[in-house]
């Protein structure tokens, strides 16, 4: 049993702050000063830096997509493998440079990447320009670094080892108007053996479900149609919760709210999705029919060595219960290759279970050493090229069964929401099935943020091509 924590929703603390937030805009009223965010690693980081890049438009600061044009340039961080760091000291490398040119740009870090202590050193020793870095369980603090920063001309550092409370009502801003992500918790308690991600982002911790429902109906009223709640582990969602709640319960009054029309969740543990949850997804109508369910390998022997607590068989036990309560379900992941071990054998039993699976998409990765996590010191290490080779031979299995999933849809008439316009073409809107098909239908701007019935007519590898009904 693990222990229940109790979180504290510190509203004094989210009041302080926006007091720092008015000051600030006071003293940089009139500077017209410009930001620029770029965000790397998955949706926490995305949903993080909506909420700084609120904070920062409350302080004054608007939005460039130019880094040479802006006053305050922050980079969140995410090390889940080490070419995601690598790209970070290649940019910060180039940002040297114009940071010499403008001495009243401020350069910040934040994220997973500034958690580790290797990183910190390495920032000290080498790139000692940067002005603030932060880390994940202090985001809402960023107001007050910045002061701290303004007022004493020096480089602010501010890690925690640990989150002490959960920060509710910040500022906020959002990337679309029509749908958003939602945190329902923080942290993860799985501790696979490659993965450093617990390491980063700290233990488990569950909003209460009263402040989720109230975030929702409040983005419900501002229009949002579609939400995607966020957890490294949703399913066990509300286990640690002073009154315990499961992620089904939740998902079930999220159902409830009124004018909410689409709920997708991610992401899925296969270890602890419940018989419950698959009834909860089969009978409300606004749970999508869609699921990211990362297996990371075919191998039973190896998935016992990533400490992920399911077999091959168990897996596919799972797969087959949410195909026979959701005939029409599509199902995502994401594959490790190259885990310390890995034979030809393992290996063998990941092209097997895609197969078996029939995935509609799936991330796939090469094994990266995480120093501090188990696998790091694991013998037998694969080798980079039998790691090459192999990457490929499952793109072309992963590329084989998502083409099926597509060709399967040709002839059919979907409800789609329209969600963006296409990048490459003005007169297309970029939309998503139920199942989580990505669609690009011709129609008129004014269909964005709407349902549309759109006949499949075509497709390509990632995407359907759609025709208004
Ligand atoms: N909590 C989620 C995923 C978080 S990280 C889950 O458990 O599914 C996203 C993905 O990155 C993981 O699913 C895994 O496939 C991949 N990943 C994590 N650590 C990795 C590593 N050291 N090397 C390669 N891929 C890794
Ligand atoms: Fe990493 Fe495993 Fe936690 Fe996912 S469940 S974040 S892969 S430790
Ligand atoms: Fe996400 Fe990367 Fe952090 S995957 S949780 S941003 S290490």
């Amino acid at each position: 049993m693990s222990k229940r924590q109790v979180v504290h929703v510190t509203s004094e603390e989210a009041l302080r702050q926006t007091t720092i937030i008015h000051k600030l805009a006071e003293r940089q009223a009139g500077k017209h000063l410009k930001y620029c965010i770029s965000t790397f690693g998955c949706q926490m980081n995305s949903r993080d830096s909506e909420k700084i890049e609120g904070m920062l438009e409350q302080i004054g600061y608007t939005k460039t997509e130019i880094e040479k044009e802006a006053d305050f340039i922050l980079y969140n961080t995410c090390c889940v493998r080490e070419n995601a760091e690598l790209k970070i000291y290649g940019r910060l490398g180039a940002l040297k440079g114009i940071k010499r040119k403008n001495p009243n740009l401020i350069i910040a870090l934040c994220g997973c990447m500034m958690q580790q202590d290797i990183v910190l050193d390495t920032l000290k020793k080498k790139y000692n320009f940067v002005d603030i870095i932060f880390g994940t369980y202090n985001i809402y603090k960023l107001p007050e670094l910045l002061q701290t920063r303004l007022e004493t001309n020096k480089s602010v550092i501010d890690i925690w080892d640990s989150y002490q409370d959960i920060v509710e009502d910040l500022p906020n801003a959002r990337k679309y108007d029509h749908k958003a992500c939602v945190n329902i918790m923080y942290g993860c308690n799985n501790f696979c053996t490659y993965c450093i991600v617990p390491y980063v982002r700290g233990r488990e911790r569950s909003r209460e479900m009263s402040d989720i429902l109230h975030e929702i109906q409040g983005l419900v009223a501002d229009g949002v149609k579609e939400v995607m709640l966020l957890g490294q582990n949703v399913n066990s969602y509300g286990k640690n919760l002073e009154t315990p709640v499961s992620f089904a319960e939740l998902l079930k009054a999220i159902g409830d709210i009124e004018g909410l029309k689409r709920i997708r969740f991610m992401t899925s543990h296969p270890k602890d999705l419940s018989d419950e949850l698959i009834e909860v997804m089969a009978s409300c109508e606004k749970v999508c029919k869609s699921i990211h369910l990362p297996v990371q390998a075919g191998s039973s022997r190896l998935l016992a060595k990533m400490n992920r607590h399911y077999t091959k068989e168990s897996y596919l036990e799972v797969v087959r219960k949410l195909r026979q309560a959701m005939p029409d379900i599509e199902i995502t992941t994401d594959l490790i290759v190259g885990f310390p071990g890995e034979t030809e054998e393992d290996f063998l039993d990941t092209l097997d279970l895609v197969e078996k699976v029939g995935y509609a998409s799936a991330f796939t990765f090469i094994y990266s050493k995480r120093t501090g996590t188990p696998a790091a010191t694991m013998e037998e290490q694969v080798p980079e090229e039998v790691t090459k080779e192999r990457f490929n031979r499952l793109l072309k299995v992963t590329n084989q069964t998502g083409l099926k999933v597509m060709e399967r849809q040709v002839g059919k008439t979907l409800e789609v929401f329209f969600e963006e316009v296409s990048k490459q073409d003005e007169t297309v809107l970029s939309g998503r099935t139920e199942s989580g098909l990505l669609v690009n239908t011709k129609a008129s701007k004014t269909l964005l943020g709407e349902f549309a019935q759109v006949k499949i007519i075509g497709t390509k590898t990632h995407y359907l091509i759609g025709e208004l009904v």
